[in-house]
């Protein structure tokens, strides 16, 4: 066992864990995977090592397994726990509602219950932009009201809270609740990137891979939108500074006194559909062919962060521009057309 105590990674092999590993090994930290691959491939940490020089620990296991948390924690002695495991697909969840609240917030439970009983109580959770519901104006600031239209979302507000509470009830608890924006682009490296099973569900996969053939054509969900275009408009962030993001929340929580804090990680910029269509065109130099159909159901129109909570606190904010997240993402998409597979 490494001298450095690790930080715990839970869902550390998908999309965003497997860059803020590579964020945190650039830090200085020594990640620790726990993963059950449910949505991910184990390649994408032999990726981390490619990149970084250095493998992050690896346990393939589930959150939900309380036995092997107990002996995870116990064994490696981790200094704080990322926690990114959970399911994200919002019109999965309004099938199948259960597998949600089972694996988001069952899971976490869990997480929570054997970090308290190992006397480990430092905490950063992916919390996400949906807890704001339709906001009544934008830029979004982390004080606006919160609520929940379908079930992933609830499920992200309820984690919310019993974070809340537990921090109330043992003050010891330092917990870090960070409400991502959109989170695209991919490693500048185009070894590693966001690998969806199946048709996207999300904008800029579905736009690399019409880029790539892989799909005939963008539908554009909505023309009448009460936005400057009439598409809908949200806040695009890249992965990697979403991941610096979690390095400097990391940073603050090891040294600022215990406590909760809740911030937004977003670029502050809205970017509309068009936009996005037009500035991949731009810097990938391919057609993006597109239709614009009826609105997709629980869809908002427009939705970016007020950032200045975490620039203020954090020391941080995003730097990468939208040029940059779409040649990074379509690095990503031409290196790997298949993904990981
Ligand atoms: P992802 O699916 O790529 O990563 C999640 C990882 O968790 C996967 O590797 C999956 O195999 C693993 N996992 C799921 N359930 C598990 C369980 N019970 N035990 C162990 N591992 C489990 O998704 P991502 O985009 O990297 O998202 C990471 C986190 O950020 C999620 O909590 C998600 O809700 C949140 N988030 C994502 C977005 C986004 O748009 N990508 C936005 C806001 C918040
Ligand atoms: C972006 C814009 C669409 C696909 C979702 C979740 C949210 C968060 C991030 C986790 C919208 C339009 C999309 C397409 C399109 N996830 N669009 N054609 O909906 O802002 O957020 O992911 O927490 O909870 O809801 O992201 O990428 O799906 O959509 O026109 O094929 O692109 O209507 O305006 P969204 P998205």
């Amino acid at each position: 066992m490494s001298m450095t105590q690790p930080i715990l990674v839970t869902g550390g092999a998908g999309y965003i864990g497997s860059h803020t590993c590579v964020a945190l090994i650039e830090a200085g930290y020594a990640p620790l995977v726990l993963d059950n691959l449910c949505n991910s491939s184990v390649e994408s940490l032999a990726r981390v090592q490619r990149i970084t020089g250095v493998r992050p620990g690896w346990i393939e296991g589930d959150i939900r397994d309380a036995a092997l948390l107990e002996q995870v924690l116990a064994e490696h002695r981790p200094r704080a726990v990322i926690h990114f495991a959970g399911l994200k697909a919002v019109g999965e969840s309004v099938q199948e509602p259960l597998a949600y609240y089972d694996n988001n917030v069952g899971g976490t439970t869990i997480l929570l219950q054997a970090m308290q009983r190992a006397g480990l109580r430092n905490i950063i959770f992916s919390s996400s932009a949906t807890v704001y519901g339709d906001p009544a104006t934008v830029p979004i600031r982390e004080d606006f009201p919160r609520s929940a239209t379908n079930p992933y979302g609830r499920s992200k507000l309820i984690i919310e809270d019993i974070l809340d509470d537990l921090q109330r009830a043992d003050p010891a608890w330092r917990i870090a609740r960070l409400r991502y924006f959109n989170p695209v682009g991919a490693h500048p490296s185009g070894l590693i990137g966001e690998d969806p099973r199946g048709i996207p569900n999300n904008l800029m996969p579905y736009i690399t891979q019409v880029a790539v053939g892989r799909l005939p054509a963008l539908q554009v969900f909505g023309g009448d939108w009460p936005t400057p275009d009439g598409t809908g408009v949200r806040d695009y962030i890249h992965v990697m500074d979403l991941a610096e993001g979690h390095v400097a929340a990391l940073a603050y929580l090891l040294e600022a006194g215990a406590g909760m804090f809740t911030v937004n990680l977003g670029t502050g910029q809205g970017v509309s559909v068009l936009q996005m269509v037009q500035a991949f065109e731009r810097t990938s130099g391919h057609q993006v062919p597109y239709r614009v159909v009826e609105r997709r159901a629980g869809d908002i129109a427009a939705c970016w962060a007020d950032p200045a909570r975490a620039r203020r606190l954090l020391h941080w904010q995003a730097r990468r521009d939208l040029d940059t997240i779409c040649a990074d993402a379509w690095r990503w998409q031409q290196a790997n057309p298949r993904g990981y597979a």
